[in-house]
C-alpha cells in the first residue's frame, strides 16, 4: 500500500531515499566512549582474529560488488589479502582455505543458497566464517561463526539499494576492527577514518536533494538508448558494475559494467556515435593520478561519439569540459565515494524503468532472495 511506501511510488524509491539512514544506522553502536571499535556481535576471540592472514568474501549480484569495493580499503588498512568471489564460483575451484582465513559471506536477505553452500565448504575445511546480513535470525548469520548485521532496514523491492551501501559500511568497520586488532593502523587514523564514515549520510543525503532532478533529466533524454557501457576505476569499478546491474534489473538495459583501464582492450570497439556512457571519475584533489585517467578515457570515447554521463566530485573542472552531463557528488575520500557515487546509479535506474512504465519493485525473471543454487 502507499503507506507502506512512505508516501513514496514505490518500495525502491522508498529505499532509495534511505541509504543515508541505512549507513548511520550501520554505524550506530559500534564504538566504546573511547571512540575505538567495539563489535560485539564478531564472537571470534581477539586472538584467533589477530591471526588472520587471508580474508576471501563470497556473495552474489549487489552483495559481491559490495565486498569489491570493500577489498580496497581491508587490504589497504590490514596489509592481508583479500580476495573477493563470487559464492556459486567459489567452492569449485577448491579454494585455499585455512583456519588462519576469514570467509566473509555478505547477503542481504542471509537467504541466498549460493552463498550458503560456500560458507558451509569453508566451515568444513576449518575457516572462520562472519556474516554481513541485514535479516537478523537469517540461515547465513545462524550457520557462520559471527555475524556483523547491516541494519538497513527491511528491503522489500528486488533491485538491492540501501542494503549496498550498509554492505560496505559494515565490511569497513570490518576492516577498521581488523586494523585495531592487529594494530595495523594508528588509532588516530583509524578514529578519522571513522569520522569520514559519519558524515557520509549527510552526503548522501546533498545528492538526494541536490542531483535528482538532474538524474530524471538524464533518464528523459536516454530512454530510448539500447545498451549503455559504465565504466570506473578502483573503487569506481564496483560502482559502475552496480550502476550496470541495476539497469539491467529493473529497467532492462542492456549494460556492462568494466574497469576504465580495459576500455582499451576491448570495450572501446563497441563505442558508437550516441552511445551512452557512464563513467564514475575519481577526485581531482590531492594525489590522485586517477582522475587524469579516467578523463582521458572520457576523452577516448568522446572521440568516438559517445555520451558521457560522468559521476564526479562537485566542481571537477575536468568532468564539466568533457562530458555531456555530469552528476556530483560531494567533496569525500576516495574511499567514501562509493557511498555517494552510487546514490545517482539508483535513482537512474529507477527513473529508466519508470519511464518505460515497468514494475520497478518486481522486475520480471528475479528474485528478492534466490534460495536454489
Ligand atoms: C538476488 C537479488 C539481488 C541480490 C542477490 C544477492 O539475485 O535479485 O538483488 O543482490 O540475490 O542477494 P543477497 O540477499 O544474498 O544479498
Amino acid at each position: 500500500s502507499a503507506a507502506q511506501k512512505g508516501g513514496w511510488d514505490s518500495y525502491m524509491d522508498k529505499e532509495i531515499h534511505e541509504d543515508p539512514q541505512a549507513v548511520a544506522d550501520t554505524l550506530l553502536g559500534r564504538f566504546d566512549t573511547n571512540g575505538d571499535l567495539n563489535l560485539d556481535e564478531v564472537r571470534i576471540d581477539p586472538e584467533t582474529f589477530r591471526q588472520i592472514d587471508k580474508i576471501i568474501i563470497v556473495a552474489c549480484g549487489t552483495a559481491s560488488y559490495a565486498g569489491l569495493v570493500a577489498k580496497y580499503a581491508i587490504e589497504h588498512w590490514v596489509r592481508i589479502p583479500v580476495e573477493v568471489e563470487l559464492a556459486h564460483e567459489f567452492r569449485y575451484r577448491d579454494p585455499i582455505l585455512t583456519p588462519r582465513t576469514l570467509v566473509v559471506a555478505i547477503s542481504q536477505s542471509g537467504e541466498t543458497m549460493d552463498t550458503l553452500m560456500a560458507l558451509r565448504h569453508a566451515r568444513e575445511q576449518g575457516s572462520q566464517v562472519l556474516a554481513i546480513c541485514n535479516t537478523q535470525g537469517s540461515t547465513i548469520p545462524r550457520e557462520s561463526d559471527a555475524v556483523l548485521y547491516t541494519h538497513a532496514g527491511p528491503e522489500i523491492a528486488v533491485a538491492s539499494t540501501k542494503a549496498f551501501v550498509a554492505q560496505i559500511v559494515a565490511a569497513y568497520l570490518l576492516g577498521l576492527y581488523l586494523a585495531q586488532v592487529k594494530g595495523t593502523m594508528f588509532r588516530d587514523e583509524i578514529h578519522q577514518i571513522v569520522d569520514s564514515l559519519k558524515v557520509m549520510p549527510e552526503k548522501i543525503q546533498w545528492v538526494l536533494d541536490t542531483q535528482a532532478e538532474k538524474v530524471a533529466r538524464a533518464a528523459t533524454s536516454l530512454v530510448d538508448a539500447k545498451s549503455f557501457l559504465f565504466l570506473g576505476r578502483h573503487v569506481g569499478y564496483p560502482v559502475a558494475m552496480e550502476g550496470a546491474l541495476k539497469l539491467k534489473e529493473i529497467a532492462y538495459t542492456f549494460t556492462e559494467g568494466f574497469a576504465a583501464g580495459e576500455l582499451k582492450h576491448g570495450p572501446i570497439a563497441l563505442v558508437e556515435p550516441g552511445e551512452p556512457i557512464v563513467v564514475i571519475v575519481p577526485s581531482s584533489r590531492g594525489r590522485d593520478l586517477l582522475h587524469n585517467k579516467v578523463i582521458s578515457a572520457i576523452e577516448e570515447v568522446k572521440a568516438r561519439g559517445a555520451f558521457v554521463v560522468a559521476v564526479a566530485e562537485e566542481g571537477d573542472p575536468d568532468a564539466e569540459r568533457y562530458a555531456d552531463v555530469v552528476f556530483y557528488r560531494p567533496a569525500c575520500p576516495t574511499l567514501m565515494s562509493p557511498l555517494v557515487d552510487v546514490v545517482p546509479l539508483q535513482l537512474f535506474a529507477l527513473d529508466m524503468a519508470k519511464n518505460k512504465g515497468l514494475d520497478v519493485d518486481k522486475p520480471r525473471n528475479l528474485a528478492k532472495s534466490v534460495t536454489v543454487e
